[in-house]
């Protein structure tokens, strides 16, 4: 293996090869995955890759429109066995979740990221993904180096936490160190979030960034504009978040929801970079880039969708009329394969989330710096406000909230906690802040009654030997992606 021993004392810029210690949170995990190796491959792995999940706080579907989030890691993760072999350019994938997940082998000569017409792309598509990645970011670099990887996960699927960006960063980390990369961490989280279109979601950077920028004990304010930077946020002290799934999967790859999102935001802002008679209108996709030639401020930004954007909806011939384009240019330009239907645009109404959204963000991170120099009540009770209005845009505006969903906000709003859908939506979690850590175990103790013990039968079976704890949880921010070897 060619593994980049310069990785030793390069700053927490760079994810360091750590010798696995028997204090370390992860270690029962990581030699039970150790052990299965050893079985399946007769070897000891040689290194192993841990890569969290995420809960986003505040800034939801703004990422792809080059606006900043705020979210923080969460404890839960995905975690690799690696084993490598120069002589044979073989990928072996051997799942220890077995129930859920098939083996899979493949010649690295060969790589193919199938997508199906429906159902979504298989599990193993997101790890050839992220060799993908790496294979282009090292261009005549690249040698095809065999893996053998043995995996787990504990994060929740298809549940808005980011399981899958968990795997295609973990699967970028190990073929980036078996290639003798620098192992630099916004690199990584670059090629993580770009390669992660080959699945055919037109997603940002969010849940890569914070996968491999996050810190413990903090949540991070992730900018993309103009190039990736995570800021530490220290949450409020005594505050307590938690997770709570709907328990509704919602598989992005697998239905045009998200992509049709981001083409009416990219409709949106060349609707209105036109109308602000810009020469070079027709380079712009991106909300943020309007902004900045426009030198827009938030509320400038509000008024002008407001005003240029009237009808709450927009069919195509309203579209290649005003954008002078024909309805053919429009389907190519602007609709992705899995969008190729869409008739009807609400361009208004996504416009002016995602404007008032990265508005919140920013406020969020300023309540949450305010609050350590001094505390103060209101400026928690801020907080709330904004977490509740981030859930009505998305339910109202974005119309990617779900019957469950509102039924798990409606219970926390009767506590007096707010809480907001995280992640794409239109199924899997909320996140709420609580003021205290029993504060929260009163929360949890009755969402388990009020909402989970209420299951239809055929889930509560499920969820009933573990009291419902691996779906209603209050998380703590943890580490961003780590390496380690024994
Ligand atoms: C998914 C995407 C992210 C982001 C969120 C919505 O998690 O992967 O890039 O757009 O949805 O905020």
């Amino acid at each position: 293996m060619a593994t980049s021993d310069n990785n030793v004392g390069l700053g927490d810029e760079h994810v360091a090869v750590q010798k696995l210690q028997p204090q370390a949170t992860i270690y029962e995990r990581l030699l039970k995955l150790g052990a299965f190796f050893k079985q399946q491959y007769d070897a000891e792995p040689e290194f192993y890759v841990r890569v969290p999940g995420r809960v986003n706080i505040i800034g939801e579907h703004v990422d792809y429109c080059g606006y900043s989030v705020l979210p923080m890691a969460v404890e839960q993760s995905i975690i690799l066995a690696v084993g490598s072999n120069p002589q044979k350019a073989e990928l072996q994938l051997r799942p220890l979740d077995k129930g859920k997940f098939q083996s899979f082998d493949s010649d690295l000569n060969a790589l193919d990221i199938k997508l199906p017409k429906t159902g979504g792309p298989a599990w193993y598509n997101y790890y050839l993904c992220g060799i993908k990645g790496v294979q282009e970011q090292l261009g005549k670099k690249w040698r095809p180096i065999g893996m053998q990887v043995a995996l787990s996960g504990n994060v929740p699927l298809a549940a808005g936490l980011s399981s899958s960006s968990a795997l295609v960063s973990a699967a970028v980390l190990a073929t980036a160190h078996v290639q003798g990369m620098q192992l630099d961490r916004k690199l990584l989280a670059s090629i993580s979030a770009s390669c992660e279109q080959y699945i055919g979601t037109h997603s940002g950077g969010m849940d890569q960034a914070i996968a491999y920028l996050a810190k413990k004990g903090c949540a991070q304010h992730i900018e993309f504009h103009p190039k990736l930077k995570g800021t530490p946020v220290t949450l409020p002290a005594g505050s307590c978040f938690v997770v709570a799934n709907s328990l509704v999967q919602k598989k992005k790859a697998a239905s045009s929801d998200y992509n049709e999102r981001v083409v009416e935001c990219r409709l949106a802002t060349r609707w209105l970079a036109k109308s602000q008679k810009l020469p070079n209108w027709q380079d712009f996709i991106r909300f943020i880039d309007l902004e900045e030639e426009c030198n827009l401020d938030n509320a400038a930004y509000a008024q002008l969708i407001e005003k240029q954007l009237r009808k709450s909806l927009y069919t195509r011939d309203d579209i290649c009329e005003a954008l002078g384009i024909t309805e053919q240019q429009l389907e190519k330009d602007f609709l992705t394969p899995s969008t190729q239907h869409m008739q009807q645009f609400k361009l208004r109404q996504r416009a002016l989330h995602v404007i008032q959204e990265s508005g919140r963000v920013v406020k969020f991170r300023q309540i949450c710096e305010q609050l350590q120099r001094r505390a103060s009540k209101q400026d928690i009770e801020q907080l709330g406000k904004l977490m509740q209005q981030s859930h009505a845009s998305l339910r109202e505006l974005y119309e990617c909230s779900h019957p469950d969903l509102e039924r798990l906000v409606a219970l926390s709003t009767k506590q007096g906690v707010s809480a907001r859908v995280t992640g794409a939506g239109w199924g899997g979690c909320i996140v709420a802040m609580c003021d205290s850590v029993s504060a929260a175990a009163d929360y949890v103790k009755v969402l388990k009654r009020e909402y989970y013990a209420q299951l239809p039968a055929h889930l509560l079976e499920r969820y009933q030997p573990n009291d419902f704890n691996e779906v209603v949880f209050a998380t703590v921010p943890s580490n961003g992606a780590e390496l380690f070897v024994q």
